[in-house]
């Protein structure tokens, strides 16, 4: 280190003042190792119950988990919410640390954005399910002169897929007509990890969660853009994707099982393609009448 870096500048860097910190928590990291390393199961499948018939089967056996190695570090799983039979899903990353204290999805700064953006698009977040791709918060802790704080970490890819037995048993219960996906994160765990939310935003497809499935911004990523004119940009993205959810779930019927559908019958044929408008009742209309006829068989 010496030779990297002469030793007058080691007081002034921003890593050293971490290091008390980090020392001060070394005992409690090294008593949780063993139990780390031996608890931890490859996915959360064998903690998820078998053929649930309501999500609070769901919840309660979420603590339970031991599926990837989010589950041992103390932090709570939070669960989604809303009525089961919503129409509408919307899928996030990840509970952030509001979300974690208070045990629900998007309760924090982006959970108030998102409720502001939902209503310019028409929407009333009480008839929507809101869940997350990840139940755990992943995070990583920075210490400040005034404690600790814990800053978001993107979940690895590991991690989605480890915990997507719990979205795959919620979404089977719930049985969306349209899913929305907030960020990439969400639509990585839905359509893969090659999907590219700059060249895919807003394009509609089925997915193995829903016959209408689109992927928009999330709103953290408006939260965090600088400059009014990105922010607002990203925004009236996310409203007309919105718009176009909303328009798609009063046209799709719930089927029996959206898994049957053919993908192309979907996206091509029931959304609207002509610009979106929206009424001063908020009720949501679209340039094109041809999507409104069209029927799933
Ligand atoms: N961001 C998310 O993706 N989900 C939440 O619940 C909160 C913030």
């Amino acid at each position: 280190m010496v030779a990297e870096m002469p030793k007058h500048h080691w007081p002034t860097l921003p890593e050293t003042r971490a290091i008390p910190g980090l020392l001060a928590d070394v005992p409690r990291r090294l008593q949780e190792m063993p139990d780390r390393a031996g608890s931890v199961a490859e996915s959360a499948a064998p903690f998820v119950p078998a053929a649930p018939h309501d999500l609070d089967t769901l919840r309660a056996a979420l603590p339970g988990c031991r599926g990837c190695e989010l589950c041992t570090d103390g932090t709570r799983p939070v669960l989604g919410e809303g009525p089961v039979d919503a129409r509408i899903v919307l899928l996030g990353e990840q509970p952030g640390d509001q979300e974690e204290r208070a045990g629900r999805p998007f309760v924090g700064p982006a959970g108030q954005l998102l409720d502001e953006v939902l209503r310019a698009a028409g929407l009333e977040r009480s008839a929507l399910y809101v869940t997350n791709a990840v139940k755990h918060f992943a995070h990583r802790v920075e210490v400040t002169p005034h404690g600790k704080r814990r800053l978001h970490a993107r979940p690895r890819h590991r991690i989605v897929s480890q915990c997507q037995p719990w979205l795959d048993a919620e979404l089977a219960l719930v049985r969306p007509a349209v899913l929305v996906c907030l960020g990439s994160t969400a639509a990585q765990a839905t359509f893969g990890p090659s999907f590219r939310l700059l060249e895919q935003r807003g394009v509609a497809r089925s997915s193995r969660y829903a016959p209408v499935t689109l992927a928009t911004h999330h709103p953290a990523a408006l939260l965090r853009s600088e400059g009014a004119e990105l922010r607002a940009e990203l925004r009236a993205a996310m409203v007309h994707d919105l718009r176009r959810a909303a328009a798609a779930a009063g046209q799709v019927p719930l089927a029996p099982s959206h898994l049957v559908l053919e993908p192309e019958l979907i996206a091509e044929r029931l959304l609207p393609t002509g610009p979106v408008t929206h009424s001063e009742t908020g009720s949501v209309a679209h340039g094109s009448d041809r999507n409104r006829r069209a029927t799933v068989e």
